[in-house]
């Protein structure tokens, strides 16, 4: 590995896959708010994110709309003309994230009874680790469910060491170590899986990419449920926590949720969870629980460093999102509390990008609406300055927000 920070005590280098994307350590700060830290009093060391891992009804038309919609580059495949018979997955590649979209192909496919139950998903948070066996072992002692012991998997392009532990709902983990006795698997994602280009040519002026890192992904749970994840990524990962969100900071009149969040050591990988909270009507998160017919992954947020141009680009392609009153930038209060940000509220307001600030920096965000048929997964994009927060101060906006498309959908 290349030794490309300064301070020796450190462990903080980029992954093969940030080093791909052509990123450095200081974007990486800014864009993910990664911090250093001491791997080696880590029960169970986390690299990063390896992949998101969703389960769709149609992978293939997927695979379109993620290139051609998020400027995504597809970089692998896997499906019957390679020996894997039941379904299709579709890898592709933004900055340092990939997304791997899998849709059956057989009726046999197991894939199949996930879809009919959840609908289009994310069924496997995979995280890089350096050590899957130490992970395993640790997650055993705490007595988490391993859903797949420890291997070795190889093919023409090296060797992967892999497993898989249970999270909330029908999600899981999948640890994946790259490098096995000093040799990084050199494939274009795991054995299994060919290399494959897009067919799908950019038009005339796209930006290479629209985000370049994934920040968090938020998992809802059941009510009462939410400390106990939040012991899971305590105890069994050892994920620090991070901010902590409960009942006033983000009730509406109608509905209310609670909210933690926990970080890896080095904060590459973020995990709000979120539980609803007893309220006058059903909570966003109710609604959640009840169309993906359990817990699972809510949002995933997308970094950037230019939220106006990625915003624009998607709306160009037919993206939407959650609108913002125009009420919520001629807001005093708010304008006074934000300051200066790095472009006038003006063009923030035109694109209904909403603004946070606290005592480290500020932050730019904004929500699409549910990206399948059921009301549940959606994207988050968002432009860190100097915050390491979530948005709390849009907490209400957003969820009255989400409240006005929840009506429409008739579950308020
Ligand atoms: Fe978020």
């Amino acid at each position: 590995m290349t030794d490309t920070t300064t301070t020796p005590a450190s462990h903080l280098d980029l992954t093969e896959q940030e080093r791909q994307a052509g990123l450095d350590l200081q974007q990486l700060k800014q864009l993910v708010g990664l911090v250093e830290y001491d791997e080696k009093q880590d029960p169970f060391p986390v690299t990063g994110w390896d992949a998101l891992v969703f389960v769709v009804g149609n992978a293939t038309q997927a695979a379109h709309y993620y290139q051609s919609a998020w400027g995504m580059e597809l970089v692998a495949y896997a499906g019957p003309e390679h020996g894997t018979r039941d379904h299709k997955a579709f890898v592709l590649k933004s900055g340092s994230i990939r997304f791997v979209l899998k849709g059956a192909v057989s009726p046999d496919s197991p894939l199949i009874a996930h879809h009919a139950k959840h609908g289009d998903g994310v069924v496997d948070i995979s995280l890089e680790v350096p050590d899957v066996d130490r992970c395993i072992e640790q997650a055993r002692r705490a007595g988490v469910t391993v859903l797949q012991e420890p291997e070795t998997v190889s093919d023409e392009h090296g060797s992967v060491r892999v497993a898989a532990i249970a999270t909330y709902g029908e999600t899981r983990h999948t640890l994946v170590q790259r490098e096995v006795d000093g040799v990084t698997y050199a494939g274009p994602y795991l054995p299994g899986y060919v290399t494959a280009a897009s067919t799908f040519v950019k038009r005339d002026g796209a930006p290479k990419r629209l985000f370049q890192a994934l920040d968090h992904v938020v998992g809802n749970v059941e009510l009462g449920k939410m400390d106990e994840w939040v012991g899971y990524y305590n105890k069994v990962m050892g994920f620090v926590n991070m901010a902590e969100f409960i009942g006033d900071d983000i009730a509406t009149d109608y509905s209310a949720l609670m909210s933690k969040v926990v970080a890896s050591g080095n904060h590459r990988v973020k995990f709000p969870l979120n539980e609803p909270a007893i309220a006058a009507r059903k909570s966003q998160i109710d609604e959640y629980l009840e169309f993906y017919a359990g817990p699972g992954a809510q949002h995933l947020a997308l970094a950037t460093n230019d939220i106006l141009r990625t915003v624009d680009e998607l709306r160009k392609e037919g993206v939407e999102f959650l609108d913002t009153p125009d009420a919520y930038y001629d807001d005093p209060e708010l304008r006074a509390r934000i300051g200066e940000v790095r472009v006038p509220v003006e063009e923030l307001k035109s694109r209904k990008i909403l603004v946070d600030r606290d005592e480290d920096g500020y932050l730019l965000q904004i929500f699409t609406k549910p990206l399948g048929d059921r009301p549940t997964v959606f994207f988050e994009i968002i432009e860190r300055h100097g915050s390491l927060g979530f948005g709390k101060g849009n907490f209400k906006a957003l969820f009255e927000s989400i409240e006005r498309e929840q009506d429409l959908r008739g579950n308020l």
